[in-house]
């Protein structure tokens, strides 16, 4: 059966060997956890993986651990008889339950606290569960399935997580990459992102030139995808050309990528023809890099200088460097009158 990865987007190496994992893991009911900085993809893995496996006609249960208070979050995962507590009016069943047949997915596993981690070690290794103030245990068959966007390993050594119970879930680990790891993968989803809001919004296509696109790449996105999407989403309504450029990139971004101040750099892109350079011009002009970053500081420098009237002080002001680094560089290019 071909893999369906149905919403996961990227061909990068990195994230091809999760996909080669999901491959071989889905069909198995063994427990997975997976691992990833906040906003990785980890609940479209996680349904890809339900959706890859023999159970996909039966039902997908997520529980975010992290959002539901402790005293709920027992009777949620494992259901309560009437009378358990004041609000039982009924008896309900858990999570597990509902799962039967299916996938339990226990996001944000990280958050749990100890002793709700013992009742999850139990129902993992005795393939059952007993509501809350109920007396008779129930068998269930679930895969489980479990997240966190924390260091299991650190918690285990810090006393927050138990160590059973983290080997037990680490039985097969999958770890998605951060975006800034996914190389060009950036540009495929910024590009996916930006066609699908585009086509949402009713706004006509949008490109992303070469300078703003070299930026993204460049930049360390904290927020992985989920900012990438967010970011293009804020683009498809607030950009006012077909064409995304630098300027229109927050300052964060332009700032990790070393560009000048907001308002120059529209001045410099858009009145004085500056290119980004690309590979293209290097090899056009027959240079290394070295060669061709000299020549941009050179360019600089002189003008820095003549800007300066030929006062060194000043002109290692303007470029923010120091006047012994300044005449250091002059000197090397012959560029030091007497
Ligand atoms: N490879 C991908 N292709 C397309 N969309 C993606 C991809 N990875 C993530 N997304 C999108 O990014 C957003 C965040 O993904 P998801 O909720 O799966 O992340 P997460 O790792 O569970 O984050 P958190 O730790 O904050 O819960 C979602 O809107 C998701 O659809
Ligand atoms: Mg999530």
């Amino acid at each position: 059966m071909a893999l369906n990865i149905d919403g996961m987007i990227g061909n990068s190496p990195a994230l091809l060997e999760v996909y080669k994992i999901l491959e071989k893991v889905a069909p198995t009911d063994s427990t997975v956890l997976i691992t990833g900085e906040s906003g990785t993809g980890k609940e479209l893995l996680v349904r890809a993986l339900h959706k890859n496996s023999k159970r996909r006609e039966k039902p997908f249960v997520p529980i975010n651990c992290g959002a539901i208070p402790r005293e709920l979050l027992e009777s949620e995962l494992f259901g309560h008889e009437k009378g358990a507590f004041t609000h039982a009016i009924r008896s309900r069943p858990g999570r597990f339950e509902l799962a039967d047949g299916g996938t339990i997915f226990l996001d944000e596993i990280g958050e749990m606290d100890l002793s709700l981690q013992v009742k999850i070690l139990r129902a993992l290794q005795e393939k059952e569960i007993e509501r809350v103030g109920g007396t008779v245990t129930k068998k269930v068959d679930v895969r489980v399935v479990a997240a966190t966007n924390r260091d299991l390993e650190v918690e285990v050594a810090e006393g927050r997580f138990r160590e059973d119970l983290f080997y037990r879930l680490n039985v097969i680990p999958m770890q998605l990459p951060p975006l800034r790891e996914r190389g060009d993968d950036i540009l495929i989803l910024a590009e996916y992102f930006l066609r699908s809001f585009c086509f949402e919004k009713d706004r006509p296509k949008m490109q992303v030139s070469p300078q703003a696109k070299a930026m993204l790449v460049s930049y360390s996105w904290p927020g992985n995808v989920r900012e990438l999407e967010n970011f293009m989403e804020r683009l498809s309504i607030l950009c006012e050309g077909q064409k995304v450029e630098p300027a229109d990139l927050p300052e964060k971004i332009q700032r990790a990528a070393g560009m000048p101040e907001p308002e120059r750099v529209q001045v410099i892109v858009q009145s004085a023809g500056f290119v980004w350079p690309e590979l293209k011009h290097l090899r056009d002009n027959g240079q290394g890099l070295k060669e061709f970053l000299d020549e941009v500081e050179e360019r600089l420098l002189t003008e820095a200088l003549k800007e300066a009237g030929g006062v060194k002080n000043q002109a290692a002001e303007i470029l923010g460097i120091k006047r012994t680094t300044l005449i250091e560089k002059l000197k090397k290019r012959n560029l030091l009158e007497a």
